[in-house]
């Protein structure tokens, strides 16, 4: 089964927000951001701005009918900043023009006067002084304090992460147009069109019910539309209900990159206890976020680290903090991962650390450390249908670990000035939000009288392959030809309410709501052939689009069926419903049964170093990955390559650097390096781990968008390997990313 999407795509006839056909008197419009890191704004002059032929208005604060506020969980952000800016992106104004040009030449005449106010950059820091986005949250198990005593081995040291661009093709955008009664319609790029039909409700001060929107794909979001789209669409919004004109807005590349907020960077320290048979009896975190300006979704980022601080290990003695820290950096936001990432980095270089100071390989810390059903999760949940052991034994077998690193060792010892190193991932990531309450979805299927099907979910397409899924699973229950079904756009009119299409939970939630759906109609229709054919309804079926009664196909084919239903004055249009069982979690406890089921599989990483140059090249990633049933082999590998170079350009070449003053200068792809096809492994072979899948999961297959993001952090963990059997001395400090220059300095600068 092909992506549906496929050929679209590929002819260059897939529809994006840039791509929708403009109405008669479309305004454009342009974001002001604040040039200053942090300051008083004491004076904001937009006059002359104003008086510039072709711009017909200048929208600040004053402007907002409703509440000035765009946050998602908590209150804390402004659409446009009034007396103070807390970083350099941050929105103060918007000039809507009669096209993008002259808005654009209307930016320099807008004149913002400020008292500057001291610059904080570094998480650290920021915690030291107070300033944190939310109270911290720590998540307990056993007891550390008393159980550091009974370890034969203590390694401390401390870990950190960059921030990464999302870099979607498609940057963020929105078009906003009048309707009528004071009504508004916002098509926008947004993974949560609910998110931006509350927040323009709140910022316009009219009821959901008056604001529709409507999204038909995204050219890529990666996390970075689940928020960060509602700015956007809430201005052209603004604009619109006021000005009564449809308005455009939609980022360059660059205003996009310095404006919007990246994954969190992460700097941590780490205590790690071991038994001498390589137990793992205690390790203890203290972690610092940095959240930027405003909260975003840094709450729940902070909550999904802590989910994840122990990856695939059960540690009967656990104890790990996150401060979110507040900078005046742009709000940092959702990123493939969400948090887990940044968590799981830091037992792995715990247990990279321990390796190296016991002089065994890590894998082996890994093996004896790894999850066995039964076991406790620090936050309560009972680990079931464990298969962590099993993706890392099926990985040696297919591979053989000892042979891979005999070889890299003879290649080691033989080579003058190249080094290979190879590290073992491996992934333990939990499904569904971890919020209980955004568990749920919907969605409407109408089968119309001609039998072709119209299905609207709250689901978001964003290149991950959620309506292929989507299709597939309303396919398989009525058992019609593929090319009945049509996915439609997601709109807040047809599917309320709505999750944002996030925590890979999306075709979980979505299928079921749509498989609950299908599931009454099919029962509708089989009522209707079983009054055609005179049986009982347990006698139909309904096989390759044909009535099948006692196991022989009837001359009533599908759209006969359809028609013969419709006649009988049958509802031919269904409502699914569908919320996440089992699950729960008691914040003041910091303990429940969050996630419906977990993701397992491993990966094996190799890599070549240069050590004259300090470059270096990914050759194998090798990965034994857990699908459970799978519905789409080819877009869940998809899924997996994706992630997998996502996650190595993160850990090895991806360097967002701000300098001290909060401006970010690695502002353009010429100065900041995301991977390219000369940076993509050698070879990505992932074998599917043979099990039968969850029940939670829909129709068994595991949900695949974000968990090979994490076979990733192996290159990094890899090329610190090769360093050190360059230079055994080293005592490598764990900071991602590992780019050339600094492999070349840890090289040659100790
Ligand atoms: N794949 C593509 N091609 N584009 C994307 O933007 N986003 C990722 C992942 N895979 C993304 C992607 C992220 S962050 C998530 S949470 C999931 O897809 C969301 O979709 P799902 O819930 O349907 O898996
Ligand atoms: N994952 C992704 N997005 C989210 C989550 C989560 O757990 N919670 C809220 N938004
Ligand atoms: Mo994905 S970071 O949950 O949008």
């Amino acid at each position: 089964m092909n992506n549906i999407d496929s050929v679209g795509h590929a002819t260059g006839k897939s529809v994006y927000l840039d791509d929708i056909p403009v109405l008669k008197n479309t305004l454009y419009g342009v974001v002001y951001d604040s040039p200053l890191p942090h300051a008083t704004v004491t004076n904001l002059d937009v006059t002359a701005a104003q008086s510039l032929p072709g711009v017909e208005r200048v929208f600040t604060w004053r402007d907002i009918p409703g509440i000035n506020d765009i946050g998602g969980i908590i209150p804390d952000e402004p659409l446009f900043a009034s007396d103070e800016v807390h970083y350099i992106g941050q929105p103060v104004a918007l000039v809507v023009a009669a096209d993008e040009h002259t808005a654009r030449r209307a930016l320099g005449l807008i004149k913002i006067e400020t008292v500057e106010l001291e610059v904080i950059t570094d998480p650290r820091e920021a915690q030291e002084k107070g300033l944190l986005l939310i109270p911290s949250r720590t998540f307990r198990m056993g007891d550390v304090s008393a159980a550091w005593s009974e370890c034969a081995y203590i390694f401390e040291g401390t870990a950190s992460t960059g921030g990464q661009e999302h870099l979607y093709l498609e940057t963020q955008g929105a078009y906003a147009s009048p309707s009528e009664n004071g009504s508004v319609k916002i098509h926008s790029s947004t993974q949560g069109p609910t998110l931006v039909q509350k927040v323009a409700a709140r910022v316009l001060g009219i009821p959901m019910n008056r604001v529709e929107v409507e999204v038909t794909r995204l050219g890529g979001a990666f996390g970075g539309k689940e928020d960060q789209a509602t700015a956007t669409a809430v201005m052209a919004a603004l604009a619109s209900h006021i000005l009564n004109r449809p308005v455009k807005i939609s980022l360059h590349r660059l205003d996009d990159i310095r404006m919007t907020g990246k994954r969190h960077p992460y700097s941590s320290d780490f205590r790690i206890g071991l038994t001498e048979e390589y137990k793992i009896k205690a390790y203890s975190a203290v972690m610092f976020q940095n959240g930027g300006a405003a909260a975003d979704l840094s709450p729940a980022i902070m909550e999904r680290t802590l989910f994840h601080s122990t990856n695939a290990y059960f540690i009967p003695n656990t104890e790990v903090t996150v401060h979110s820290c507040k900078t005046n950096l742009p709000p940092n936001t959702a990123f493939r991962g969400f948090g887990a990432p940044q968590g799981m980095f830091v037992i792995e270089a715990a247990i990279a650390k321990a390796a190296a100071e016991l002089e065994v390989p890590a894998y082996l810390i890994q093996q004896a450390n790894f999850l066995s059903e039964g076991d406790e999760f620090q936050y309560g949940q009972v680990a079931e249908s464990v298969n962590i052991g099993r993706c890392f034994d099926d990985l040696d077998k297919k591979f053989g670990i000892e042979k891979i690193e005999k070889e890299i060792s003879e290649f080691n010892k033989r080579d003058p000035f190249r080094r290979k190193g190879m590290a073992m991932m491996p992934v333990c990531f939990g499904l569904s939000f971890t919020n209980t309450s955004m568990n749920q979805a919907r969605a409407l299927v109408h089968i119309y009288q001609d039998g072709s099907i119209g299905i609207s979910t709250g689901a978001v397409e964003m290149g991950q392959g959620v309506n292929t899924k989507l299709a597939q699973v309303a396919a398989m229950i009525f058992s019609v030809n593929i090319n009945r079904i049509k996915l439609e756009s997601t709109n807040t009119t047809r599917v309320a309410n709505t999750s944002p299409t996030a925590a890979s939970s999306g075709t979980d939630l979505n299928g079921h709501a749509l498989h609950n759906a299908c599931t009454v109609l099919l029962k509708r229709l089989k009522s209707t052939a079983a009054t055609i054919h005179e049986c009982s309804i347990e006698e139909i079926e309904i096989l390759n689009e044909k009535v099948v009664i006692n196991g022989l196909a009837t001359e009533t084919d599908w759209e006969k069926l359809v028609q013969n239903a419709f006649l009988k004055r049958v509802s031919l249009t269904e409502n699914g419903h569908y919320f996440t069982p089992e699950i729960y979690f008691d914040k003041s406890k910091e303990k429940g049964h969050p996630f419906a089921y977990h993701v397992y599989g491993t990966a094996a990483v190799t890599v070549t170093l240069d050590c004259l140059r300090g470059t270096y090249r990914v050759d194998d990633v090798l990965i034994v990955h857990d699908f459970g049933n799978s519905l789409n082999t080819a877009i869940d590998l998809g899924q997996v390559e994706g992630g997998v170079m996502q996650g190595i350009g993160w850990m090895t070449m991806e360097e967002v650097v701000f300098n001290d003053g909060g401006k970010l200068l690695s502002n353009t792809l010429s100065t900041y390096k995301v991977p390219d096809i000369y940076s993509a492994p050698g070879r990505v072979v992932c074998y599917a781990l043979e099990t039968a899948g969850p029940d939670l999961a829909i129709l068994r297959s595991k949900a695949v968008g974000e968990p090979p993001f994490m076979y990733g952090i192996g290159a990094f963990f890899a090329l610190c390997n090769a360093i050190k059997s360059f230079k055994p001395e080293l005592k490598t400090d764990f900071d991602a990313p590992l780019t050339p220059e600094k492999v070349l300095m840890s090289l040659y600068n100790h």
